[in-house]
This record gives C-alpha cells, sequence and structure tokens, in this order.
C-alpha cells in the first residue's frame, strides 16, 4: 500500500473514533508493560513506541519512571489525542508523525516496542525497510518487543489485511541476531467484547 494510502486510512480512523473505542483500545498494556519491564533496562533508556497511535503506553511508562520516550506514529490525529491526554507530561515525551518505514531517527535507541503494527506490512519490501530500520535505530544489545496477530488470530484489523505470526516466524523476521527472550500469547477482549488472539516477543540483540 502507497505511503499516503496508508497514512489517509489511518488519519481517518482516528479523526472518526474515539481512542477507547478502537478494537485494539486497552486501559492498560499489561503485556507490554511485563515485558518492558522484563528487561531490566535503566529508567533513563531510550524507547520507541513504534505505531503507538493513541496507546496508553507512554503514559504508564512515564508513570513508571521512564523518561526519555519517543511515540512514532503515521497518524498525526492520533499522537493529538495522546498528547492531550498526557496533558503537561506530554511537553517530555517526543512525538513523531511520520512511517516507521521511512524513519531517520536522530539517536539509537535501547528499546523498541511495536503492538500491532508490524503486522500490517504484508509487502515484502515494506518488511524489509522496517527491518533496516530498526536494525539502524537500535543499540548493539537493545530489545525489541513485537506484539502481533497470532497464527490463530484475525486475517484483518481495522479494515486492513495483516500477516499473523508466533514466535518462530517473527524471530525469522528479524533474522539470526535477534535472540528470543520471552513469548507469551495474550488473547485481547476488543470494545465491542470480540476476542483477538495475539502473540507477544521479546528480543535481544546480540
Ligand atoms: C492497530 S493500531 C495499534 C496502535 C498501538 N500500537 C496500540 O497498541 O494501541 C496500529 C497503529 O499503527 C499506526 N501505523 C500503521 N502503519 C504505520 C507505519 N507504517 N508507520 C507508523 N505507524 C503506522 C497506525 O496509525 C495505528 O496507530
Amino acid at each position: 500500500m502507497a505511503h499516503d494510502t496508508r497514512r489517509e486510512h489511518w488519519e481517518g480512523v482516528y479523526g472518526s473514533k474515539l481512542p477507547n473505542s478502537v478494537s485494539w483500545f486497552q486501559e492498560k498494556p499489561r503485556t507490554s508493560l511485563d515485558m518492558i519491564f522484563a528487561t531490566g533496562i535503566p529508567k533513563n533508556s531510550w524507547v520507541v513506541d513504534v505505531g503507538g497511535g493513541t496507546s496508553t503506553l507512554a503514559d504508564h511508562l512515564w508513570g513508571q519512571g521512564y523518561r526519555n520516550l519517543t511515540v512514532l506514529d503515521l497518524s498525526s490525529h492520533a499522537l493529538d489525542h495522546a498528547k492531550a491526554r498526557l496533558g503537561h507530561q506530554a511537553q517530555e515525551v517526543e512525538w513523531v508523525a511520520g512511517d516507521v518505514t521511512l524513519w531517520e531517527p536522530p539517536r539509537t535507541y535501547t528499546l523498541w516496542h511495536d503492538r500491532a503494527v508490524f503486522h500490517f506490512l504484508t509487502e515484502e519490501t515494506a518488511r524489509r525497510a522496517y527491518m533496516e530500520v530498526l536494525r539502524r535505530t537500535l543499540e548493539p544489545e537493545g530489545h525489541v518487543i513485537l506484539a502481533t496477530f497470532a497464527l490463530d488470530g484475525p486475517e484483518i484489523c481495522s479494515g486492513l489485511p495483516v500477516r499473523r505470526y508466533d514466535a518462530e516466524g517473527l524471530a525469522a523476521e528479524l533474522g539470526a541476531d535477534f535472540v528470543l527472550q520471552d513469548t507469551t500469547p495474550e488473547s485481547h477482549v476488543t470494545p465491542v467484547g470480540k476476542t483477538q488472539k495475539f502473540v507477544y516477543c521479546r528480543f535481544r540483540r546480540q
């Protein structure tokens, strides 16, 4: 899908729906937080939430004392919602409106988090571009947390087709220099009560 079409899609979603009514809404992203805490990274480490949208992950990380946070998303509507919710703390978070596959980060990061973004990259060229950005962005012994729909999860998210994964599939996408540290399934319940199967994986770069 072309970059502009992708952006228009997501701007349309966040321009027409409340943050707590989108199917991926989580009051508290517990599995992500548990995996981030399990890395043991210092709280002044740089952390990026790729495709963070209106997720409350940044709010919770801020509340836990993490102070170098970046939220990147294609949709500036989504980032505006998230900033408004965070209030004055939003000034301390770095917000980047852009496409992860084209991102040129100004620094390296200790932790890369992505929930429900990589799975939209159905074209191999887009996945390759994503992985190139990730490799340029992540510190040598950095951590990657990827959450996608599981093999028995939905085939469509927000009206778009997705690729579904298990831990082996995500490990293959990342390559041999990323070692799987932990994986856990999650049954996410959407605001309308549907269950969606996710897989979460935590990797460390060697
Ligand atoms: C299903 S939502 C998940 C949002 C968030 N990670 C969460 O768990 O609540 C997918 C998000 O990825 C963003 N997105 C999709 N493709 C993207 C891309 N190529 N670069 C950056 N963000 C993207 C969308 O705008 C949307 O906010």
